[in-house]
Parts: C-alpha cells; sequence; structure tokens
C-alpha cells in the first residue's frame, strides 16, 4: 500500500486540509487559497479510553464567572468573564482592541492576577498606554513575546485569572513550520492557549484582526476554537464603537455594547438610544429616524438618502450601514410600486454616525428617506418611521413595537407610521401612531402631513 505523504495543502482562508493541490477550495469556495504545509501532530492518532455515559449521569459544572465592571462589555458578555472561556476580539486596525483589553485587564487586576501579552508593542509602549488609561497596578503583568511556547510557559508559572494575548496573528509556536500569521500557526497557537486555558481555569482574550474585506484572519479555524467571539466596530472618524458577539456559549449574542474613544480610553455609554440621531439634519429631505431594537435596548437612528440625477448612463447605487441587499430591494419596490423613476438617478443611502444594521424594521424609513429627496420633501415635524416593506408594498408587522414607542416617546416624538398589523392604538402615550397598510398609503400620508 502506497504510503501517505506527510505533505498536506491548507486553505489560507478556511483552513480545510487536503492532501491534493486544487485551484479552489471546495469547502469555502476561495480560489488559488491552498498553500503546502506539514501538520504538526497529524500522525499521533489520539485514543480515548473514556467510555459513554447516560445523559442523566453527567455531573453539571457550575460556570465561575467574574464580572469585568464595565457595564458596556459585561453586557455584551452575558454576566462577565467565565474562567477557563476563550474569548476573540476581532476589529480592525486602530479601533480600540488593545484599549478596551487593556481597560478591562486593569479592572480585573484589582482583585485577581492578569498577564498582558503583547506582540506587537514594546513595554514601554503599553506601560505609556497604561498611564493614561490608569490601567497600573502590582496585580497586571506583561511581558512582550511572540513564541507561543514561552507565552505557555508564563501562564504555568503565573496561573493569571485572566490572559490577553495582542494578537494572535503575531505570534508562532516552533512545532509549526509556517510563519505568524499563517492559518496553520493561528490555529495551533489558539488551540494551545484555548487548551491552557481550560487547563489552568483562566478566561482569555484573543486578540484579531480583521483583513480589508472585513473577515478575521483565518476565521473559521478560529470560529470554532473559541467561546465567545467578539466584534468592536465604529467608524474611523467617529469617536462611537459598537462591541458586539458574533458567538456567545455562555448568553445569548443580541446585545450590543456602546463606548466612546476619549482622551483617556474607552467611556461607556449608558444611555446611547438618542446617540445616533442628528438633530440639526432631521427636517431636511432625505432623512428618517427609525427606532431599531438591539437586545434589551432601543437606539434611534436617522437614515438618510440623496437621490440625484446621474452624470452618467446608468444610476449608481452607494449603500452604507444599510444591508446593500435590501437596500437594492427597496429600491427596487419603490420603483415598481410608487412609480418613482430612479434608474437614471445616483442613490446614496447612508445611516449617520457610521451605525450598521440589517433590522428589516428599518424599511419603511429607508423608502421614505429615497421618496422624501427624490420628491424634496422633508417631515418638518419630530416624525419617526417604523416597519418592515414587503415585496408587493405591503407594510408587515415590527416585533418590539411597545418599546421602541417607549424610547420615542421618552425623547419627545411627536409622531410615528407603525405598521398596520400591529395590533395598537390610535396613540402610545404621547407619541400619536399614523398607522399604515402600504407603501402608498405611507408616501401618501408622508405628503399629506406636510400640505
Ligand atoms: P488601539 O487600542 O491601539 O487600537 P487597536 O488595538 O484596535 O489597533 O487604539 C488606537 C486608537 O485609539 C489610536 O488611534 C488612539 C486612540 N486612543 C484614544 O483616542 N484615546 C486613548 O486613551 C487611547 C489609549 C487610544
Ligand atoms: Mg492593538
Amino acid at each position: 500500500m502506497a504510503k501517505t505523504s506527510a505533505i498536506r495543502y491548507s486553505c489560507s482562508n478556511c483552513g480545510a486540509v487536503y492532501f491534493r493541490w486544487a485551484g479552489q477550495c471546495s469547502e469555502c469556495g476561495e480560489w488559488n487559497s491552498l498553500c503546502e504545509g506539514e501538520f504538526a501532530g497529524d500522525h499521533k492518532k489520539k485514543h480515548s479510553n473514556n467510555s459513554a455515559i447516560p445523559i442523566s449521569e453527567v455531573t453539571l459544572k457550575e460556570d465561575v464567572i467574574l464580572p469585568t465592571g464595565i457595564d458596556e462589555f459585561d453586557r455584551v458578555l452575558g454576566r462577565g468573564l467565565v474562567l477557563g472561556a476563550a474569548i476573540l476580539l476581532g476589529g480592525e486596525p486602530g479601533i480600540g482592541k488593545s484599549t478596551i483589553a487593556l481597560q478591562v485587564a486593569a479592572q480585573i487586576a484589582r482583585t485577581h492576577r492578569v498577564l498582558y501579552v503583547t506582540g506587537e508593542e514594546s513595554l514601554s509602549q503599553v506601560r505609556l498606554r497604561s498611564d493614561r488609561l490608569d490601567a497600573v497596578s502590582e496585580n497586571l503583568y506583561v511581558i512582550a513575546e511572540t513564541d507561543m511556547e514561552s507565552i505557555l510557559a508564563v501562564i504555568d508559572r503565573l496561573l493569571p485569572v485572566l490572559v490577553i494575548l495582542d494578537s494572535i496573528q503575531v505570534v508562532s509556536h516552533p512545532a509549526v513550520p509556517s510563519v505568524s500569521g499563517t492559518v496553520n500557526q493561528v490555529r495551533y497557537c489558539a488551540s494551545e492557549l484555548v487548551k491552557k486555558l481550560k487547563m489552568v481555569g483562566c478566561a482569555g482574550i484573543i486578540v484579531g484582526h480583521i483583513t480589508k474585506d472585513g473577515s478575521l484572519a483565518g476565521p473559521k479555524v478560529l470560529e470554532h476554537l473559541v467561546d465567545v467571539i467578539l466584534y468592536f466596530e465604529g467608524e474611523n472618524g467617529f469617536q462611537y464603537r459598537l462591541l458586539r458577539s458574533f458567538k456567545n456559549r455562555y448568553s445569548s449574542t443580541n446585545e450590543i455594547g456602546v463606548f466612546s474613544m476619549e482622551e483617556k480610553g474607552l467611556q461607556e455609554i449608558a444611555n446611547p438610544s438618542g446617540l445616533f440621531v442628528d438633530q440639526t439634519t432631521l427636517n431636511n429631505p432625505g432623512s428618517m429616524v427609525v427606532p431599531v431594537a438591539e437586545g434589551s435596548r432601543v437606539f434611534l437612528v436617522e437614515v438618510q438618502a440623496l437621490v440625484v440625477e446621474t452624470g452618467y448612463g446608468m444610476g449608481r447605487r452607494t449603500i452604507l450601514g444599510v444591508d446593500p441587499n435590501r437596500g437594492n430591494l427597496l429600491i427596487a419596490a419603490v420603483e415598481k410600486i410608487v412609480g418613482l423613476k430612479l434608474s437614471s438617478k445616483d442613490i446614496i443611502l447612508n445611516i449617520v454616525g457610521g451605525y450598521k444594521t440589517a433590522e428589516p424594521a428599518l424599511d419603511l424609513g429607508v423608502v421614505m428617506a429615497i421618496f422624501s429627496s427624490g420628491h424634496d420633501l422633508p417631515i418638518k415635524r419630530r416624525i419617526a418611521v417604523l416597519g418592515e416593506v414587503g415585496l408587493t408594498g405591503e407594510i408587515r408587522s415590527v416585533p418590539q413595537i411597545d418599546r421602541r414607542l417607549g424610547e420615542l416617546e421618552k425623547l419627545g416624538f411627536e409622531a410615528c407610521f407603525v405598521p398596520k398589523r400591529n395590533p395598537l392604538d390610535e396613540t402610545f402615550g404621547k407619541v400619536k401612531l399614523i398607522r399604515v397598510e402600504s407603501l402608498q398609503e405611507s408616501l401618501r400620508r408622508l405628503s399629506e402631513i406636510n400640505s
């Protein structure tokens, strides 16, 4: 029988392993992503001698949870850091990953030992930042190291309660021949660290950079290795940062945390509902306010549309913050159902403040913003919009409507367009409800309000 060679090919995008080279990875569909490599530990087959037991005999282990004291961070995690759990913290360069990691480290270091491993910055740079963030403490240990074996040895010696690895892309393990940042290295180093965390019973935050196309380098490889995936989002130039969870073995992934980047690091914003509404632009054509529900909170976001005659033959579409597929679908719906001729128009859609959402409840706001810009028709009063738009122009109901309307009332909105399909009265507290069934009706009512 032919001996199998130790040479394998792995996809640099998703980490799938093949015995033969191919032009396209059949797992993720990426072209030219297969690289040659030898895999550490490939030949050692592990046999477990544990026998299966009935599920009723499984003993329940209570998770030990350590709140960080940064409420916006704890909210996204569930209740706090879970000992033994690995958290992947992803985000674009410069967004504030190292800053939030150091702030969390400082909080935990008030009572427990924490290890901060920096592979990207020097110790004095970390010290400088710690001074700025008020993070200097006897319990916060730092090491500038990129060799994974040494890092694991330090964890063994120090036995911290929290380890921060900043970042996974710069560390390498001598057992893997490839350079740091490659899928093999990232996978091997992360899995060794995760094993160590479970063994030592300490929580870990693994910082990971996002590549230009918005994915974490070696994303699929890390996704199933870690227990929690957090993304730090925001636009360069805006001071607000949103922390979202994409996977959480201990809690729901609905909650988001809101921070603002200040002189002394990231500050929590406990009451962010009106943050993404620019009061000065509200009465301009093409601007609509929508109360978006995220986890247990409601955010008012401002959708803006700009519809202008194109300088070229075909109108261009630029869609920011709104899901592009939904944006295009809604543009098509306006064109077909309302008869607004848009093919020769450039359309720009945006959500103010760098906010991103794919919530269907935003639909009617998007359509009305396009209509309002196309006809130069502003909403002259403080009126919000809520509703999902179906392909035939029907306005579909929206979940959690009471909480959304409650937030509008708190912020002094006079009225709100709501789907007729939601069972509601004529008013909600002080907010007058404009109940609509179809796109045509909504746009007719919008014109009437202003006349
Ligand atoms: P950083 O945490 O280094 O980002 P990342 O680790 O994601 O690459 O944060 C980078 C930016 O944050 C940097 O441009 C400066 C800014 N910043 C502040 O505005 N205030 C602060 O207190 C700190 C520490 C950083
Ligand atoms: Mg950093």
